[in-house]
């Protein structure tokens, strides 16, 4: 099982995206940046991402005519991206116009080409929001057919909220990469995401991949926070290196003996009463 953790980095500037992804790096999939991160330090931020090995998701859900995406689709394959966001309602048109676009420039890039990943219905829009668009259907049922639609362009995976998970799954079979925000694991605070589903439950639900912003980016530990949240998944995803730490450890740089509270033991940093040091321990 690969390591199914995006973080997003939904920060003002480079300087704190890139401090927040070094410590994270061994311990996710891949960062997501999205138009804030994007606006503010341009492709510039995703190289020194792409810097730290990580894989990268671009967030800018391009919706625009087929030839204005395939272009923007051709530049963020340049850049090296893994994945991308289009919005499904372009078009069945647009949405094959991305897919190949994709996949031309990586053949001659002889790169991968990037997961292009349809976006159907925002999950801030309901029934209501929809009916003033002029639009009849359910959200649930657009969501569906833009589901279908984006598939049937060729789409080879699809952003969704970990209450379509199954139904998507159920229409669309194992072969779709399913993206899921709105991930919260049992001790944190929902903050303004509506409809939430814990990390090992929208895993088991069948989601491929759970984008996580302010649980792991706004804890006390960034790192703490995303080895537990393997931990809860499937601790073999938590890598060697970053085993939580035992209860009681002897101070790397003292040598003195010292108990770790549970954060210090997940970050596998602490702070040392002896000789007052914020240690990286050794293993
Ligand atoms: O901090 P939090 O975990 O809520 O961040 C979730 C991320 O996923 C944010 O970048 C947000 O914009 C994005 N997202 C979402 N719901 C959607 C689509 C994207 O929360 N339906």
């Amino acid at each position: 099982m690969q390591n199914p953790i995006i973080v997003a980095l939904d920060v003002p500037s480079t300087q704190k995206a890139l401090k927040l992804a070094e410590e994270l790096a061994p311990v996710v999939g891949a960062f997501k940046v999205g138009k804030q991160l994007f606006v503010n330090g341009g492709p510039d931020v995703v190289r020194k991402l792409r810097g730290l090995g990580a894989k990268i998701f671009l967030d800018l859900k391009f919706h625009d005519i087929p030839n204005t995406v395939a272009k923007a689709v051709q530049s963020t394959t340049d850049l090296g991206v893994d994945m991308l966001t289009v919005h499904a309602s372009g078009g069945s048109e647009m949405l094959g116009a991305a897919e190949s676009a994709g996949h031309e420039q990586a053949a001659m890039l002889r790169s991968e080409p990037p997961l292009i990943l349809g976006v159907t219905v925002l999950t801030s829009m309901d029934d209501a929001n929809l009916a003033e668009l002029g639009i009849d259907e359910s959200a649930q049922d657009r969501v569906l057919r833009l589901a279908k639609l984006a598939a049937g362009a060729g789409l080879r995976g699809l952003v969704c909220s970990p209450q379509e998970i199954s139904m998507i799954r159920g229409e669309l079979g194992d072969g779709i990469q399913l993206v899921t925000p709105g991930i919260r694991p049992e001790s944190a605070e929902a903050d303004d995401q509506k409809r939430t589903m814990t990390p090992a439950d929208a895993i088991k639900a069948g989601a491929n991949w759970l984008v996580i912003g302010r649980p792991i980016t706004g804890a006390k530990s960034p790192k703490a926070a995303a080895v537990e949240i393997l931990n809860s998944i499937n601790p073999e995803l938590i890598p060697e290196s970053e085993q939580p730490l035992p209860e009681a450890v002897d101070c790397s740089e003292c040598g003195q003996g010292i108990k770790l509270d549970k954060n210090e033991q997940l970050a596998g940093k602490y702070h040392c009463p002896y000789c007052e040091k914020e240690v990286v321990h050794k293993r």
